[in-house]
């Protein structure tokens, strides 16, 4: 953010104002183009700016079809854009970005492969040194619990385990920026609530700059430095909510006042721009 911050001690985070930001959007909109004759072409995101800083957590919510996925595709460099400017760390980006991790809400396991090895196929793709790589991915692993795991195929595991695979591969190269669309959403709300509280655990450890999708507005403001609110599609930000929640922040802040001011406001949003139909 441009503007200064203060921090739950009510100190002013100067690094979040004086570094370069690491991702910046300037003017960006995709319009996906029909490949049917006569076909109509659709506004998935109209023209946005937006900063995100080196190590923040930045959560971005709205409803399905807002163009969430469209928005982290093209800070990836998986879609082109239709108009503006995208660069991270001052460089364009003009293609597949590669220094980034990226978690998707299916964990796309290789279900012929162990567990070590879906974590050593980023190695693969890179050409990493295997031996440092198996090293590193035993770490992280072990940082979300699965030692021991190692050797099983993904069948053997559950649901929230496999994700926490997929966010080891996506970190094996110990990239600065992780994106995650909608990570957890398709896991079951017990360990949805797990993984929340172990991710921002192992999130501070190093806080990496990550970009977290999600269509639940509780998940947004428990996990975000910053929530950006979107607008129904074409989507664009609504409001920019600065979280100022102390970490680690465990489930209990979800039932305090100052939380539910912050899922009010994104309530109010979402009547406002007519995501939901108020009675
Ligand atoms: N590859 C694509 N080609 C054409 N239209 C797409 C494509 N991907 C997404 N869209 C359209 O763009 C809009 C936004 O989609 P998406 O970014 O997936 O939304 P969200 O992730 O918020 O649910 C939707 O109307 C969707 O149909
Ligand atoms: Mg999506």
């Amino acid at each position: 953010m441009d503007v200064l911050r203060p921090s739950p001690s009510g100190v002013v985070a100067a690094e979040i104002t004086i570094a370069e930001p690491m991702v910046r959007l300037r003017g960006v909109s995709k319009v996906y183009r029909s490949l049917r004759r006569n076909g109509t072409d659709v506004e998935a995101l109209r023209p946005l700016d937006l900063n995100i800083a080196r190590g923040e957590f930045v959560t971005i919510v709205g409803p399905s079809g807002c163009g969430k996925s469209t928005l982290l595709s093209l800070i990836a460099g998986l879609s082109p854009y239709t108009t503006g400017e995208i660069d991270i760390g001052g460089r364009p980006v003009a293609g597949p970005y590669t220094d980034l991790g990226i978690v998707f809400q299916k964990d796309l396991l290789l279900s012929w492969r162990t567990i070590l090895d879906n974590v050593l196929i980023q190695a693969e793709v890179r050409g990493l040194d295997r031996r440092k790589a198996a090293a590193r991915a035993a770490e992280l692993l072990a940082l979300v619990g699965l030692s021991g795991f190692e050797q099983f195929l993904p069948h053997e595991l559950s649901g929230g385990m496999r994700q926490r695979v997929a966010i080891c591969r996506a970190l094996l190269h110990n990239p600065p920026l992780l994106l995650m669309d909608e990570p957890f959403a398709a896991l079951d709300a017990i360990t949805r609530d797990q993984l929340t509280l172990d991710f921002q655990r192992f999130w501070q450890r190093d806080r990496r700059t990550v970009v977290f999708i999600t269509h639940n507005l509780v998940e947004a403001v428990f996990l975000g430095d910053r929530v950006i609110v979107m607008t129904p599609r074409p989507g664009g930000i609504a409001e920019i909510l600065d979280i100022d929640l102390a970490r680690p922040r465990n489930l209990a802040v979800r039932d305090t006042p100052d939380f539910a001011r912050y899922t009010r406001r994104i309530h109010d949003l979402f009547i406002e721009t007519g995501i939901i139909k108020a009675e």
